[in-house]
């Protein structure tokens, strides 16, 4: 079976790791985990990181510190993981959605304005499978309203986005640069890993720092087990920080292969009738975190099936998100309930992700489009 992700390790991230274990700092503090976190928020243009257990628990804490009161709502897309609307339900806010973007499945943004009320604080972009959301109209829809920016970055280490496209100064970004905070993960499936983890990002030396404490506790600094907040115990490890602070040293090398992979994908697959393949819009850098597809209903076939045909031929992938609006755990709780988003509900029934790991080979890329030939034939 081709795996539809494998990680890539390599010598330092051996060196560093055995490091922990030679030295026996093993734990939450040590020399790894500071470097880990400047050295990625630098990489991001970003002051400020805090690295946590996961993307989730990164979420989690970004929801925490706009400190929503209860009924205070957040915008986001109905296209992604349950994380994100489980940071705000958890904090006691509403999450608000919108559909996306039928080209790079990313958030519509034009849908942003008529979704905010008196009661929205914040607006959630998240960008998916590699390709950045169009950030301009929500940075201009956060000035006007005043809103913050909770930034999911979970899927796209090192992807670009031309800001300002439309005035005499534009300027390329990198993803996890915009908004008060942004959040990524470091699962083992993600461009960079620590096994599980994630980091959060900030300018503001305050919400840095609130940050920092809620992911520990919120332990007072100067008497220490005495607490006036609520807070988690969403602390990375030094071991775990080892292995990120190796993959960040080689970023750029790895965005280089995803782009290999994604390119090469384009390239076998273009031919192809009843099959979408993923964007590069003319002010964005996709890093292809995930290749994804989605399957044209005129194949007569949906992702489920095509999906059993690739298995069948040794290929493994995974489905698309199905929206937020179709979770009944949400139903439960009376949200989304006969909200409508077209877009995301065709994809999460049509779309499916190709093996995309970093180990992937070129003999194993073209098995994998061969099987997608075959499937689609049939
Ligand atoms: C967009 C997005 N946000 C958040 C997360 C949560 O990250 P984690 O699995 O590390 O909790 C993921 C995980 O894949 C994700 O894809």
């Amino acid at each position: 079976m081709i795996p539809v992700n494998e990680p890539l390790l390599a010598q330092r991230e051996l060196e560093y790791v055995s490091e922990c274990v030679r030295t026996g700092w093993v734990s939450s503090a040590g020399r790894f985990i500071e470097e880990f976190e400047e050295k990625w928020a630098t990489y991001c243009g970003r002051h400020h990181g805090i690295a946590v257990s996961n993307g989730t628990a990164a979420l989690q804490v970004a929801v925490a510190c706009l400190g929503l009161k209860p009924g205070d709502e957040v915008i986001m897309p109905t296209f992604t993981i349950i994380s994100c609307a489980l940071a705000v339900v958890y904090s006691g806010g509403v999450p608000v959605l919108v559909d996306c973007d039928p080209r790079t499945w990313c958030m519509d943004v034009t849908q942003i304005e008529r979704k905010i009320t008196p009661r929205t604080r914040a607006i959630m972009p998240v960008h998916i499978y590699g390709h950045p959301v169009d950030m301009d109209p929500v940075l201009h829809r956060s000035e006007k309203h005043g809103l913050a920016i909770i930034e999911d970055a979970a899927e796209v280490h090192g992807a670009e986005y031309l800001s300002g496209r439309n005035t005499n100064q534009p300027n390329c970004r990198r993803r996890g640069s915009f908004g008060s905070l942004s959040c990524f993960s470091v699962y083992a499936n993600k461009l960079i890993t620590t096994g599980e983890g994630g980091m959060v990002l900030a300018d503001d030396a305050v919400l840095a720092k609130k940050a920092r404490s809620l992911r520990n506790l919120c332990f007072q600094p100067n008497r220490r087990f005495y607490h006036e907040e609520l807070g988690f115990n969403f602390r990375l490890t030094n071991l775990q920080a080892a292995l990120g602070l190796a993959q960040v040293e080689r970023i750029e090398e790895i965005i280089a292969r995803k782009r290999w992979i994604g390119q090469e994908y384009n390239h076998h697959l273009a031919d192809l009738k009843g099959l979408q393949l993923p964007v590069e819009e003319p002010w964005a850098r996709n890093v292809y975190w995930m290749y994804g597809v989605v399957l044209s209903e005129e194949t007569g076939m949906d992702a489920t099936v095509f999906a059993q045909r690739l298995k069948a031929q040794g290929i493994e992938t995974r489905p698309f998100f199905l929206g937020l609006h179709e979770q009944p755990v949400f139903h439960q709780r009376e949200l989304f309930l006969r909200e409508r988003y077209p877009v995301a509900k065709r994809i999460a029934r049509q779309g499916l992700y190709l093996p995309s790991g970093l180990a992937l080979t070129a003999e194993q890329l073209t098995e994998v489009c061969d099987a997608v030939r075959k499937a689609l034939a049939k």
